[in-house]
């Protein structure tokens, strides 16, 4: 059962989705990123005739924070309308990973949750900075 400030996030998430420009997929997402302080930052997917240039909503929520100066994160609502839950992408993961650490990862469709994850458990192997910097022989 998903506590009240959850379902904050969900709904904003949820409000979130309905400002997605799917106009290509018609598979909209909204994306609700809480920061450690208790602020929440959404987004929602952006795409592009060029389809390669298409922005996943957590991306756009991620960035979004990241530009108002928000460094810490506790959780992030991922929301489609789907029966089944809506994982991030393995890009959304790794930027994810680089920027928020083992955030909470809760997916939910448009009625009710549908599973809750950590991110290290969707990306266990990550790759990140402590690989750069524990290269052998690197330049200095
Ligand atoms: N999409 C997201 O925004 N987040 C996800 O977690 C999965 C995929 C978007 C990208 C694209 O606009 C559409 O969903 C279909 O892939």
């Amino acid at each position: 059962m998903a506590d009240e400030s959850c379902e904050k996030l969900l709904t904003a998430a949820r409000q979130a989705r309905r400002h997605a420009l799917a106009a290509y997929s018609h598979f909209q997402v909204g994306a609700a990123l809480e920061t450690k302080a208790g602020k929440i930052i959404t987004g929602c997917n952006i795409e592009n005739a060029s389809y390669g240039l298409t922005m996943c909503a957590e991306r756009v929520a991620l960035f979004k924070a990241l530009s108002e100066g928000e460094r810490e994160f506790l959780r992030m609502a991922i929301v489609a309308d789907t029966t089944q839950p809506t994982p991030p992408c393995g890009a959304c993961r790794q930027i994810l990973w680089e920027f928020a650490g083992d955030l909470e990862i809760i997916l939910a469709n448009l009625e009710r949750e549908t599973a809750r994850y950590r991110l290290k458990d969707l990306l266990p192997v990550p790759f990140d900075g402590g690989i750069l910097t524990s290269a052998v022989g690197r330049a200095s």
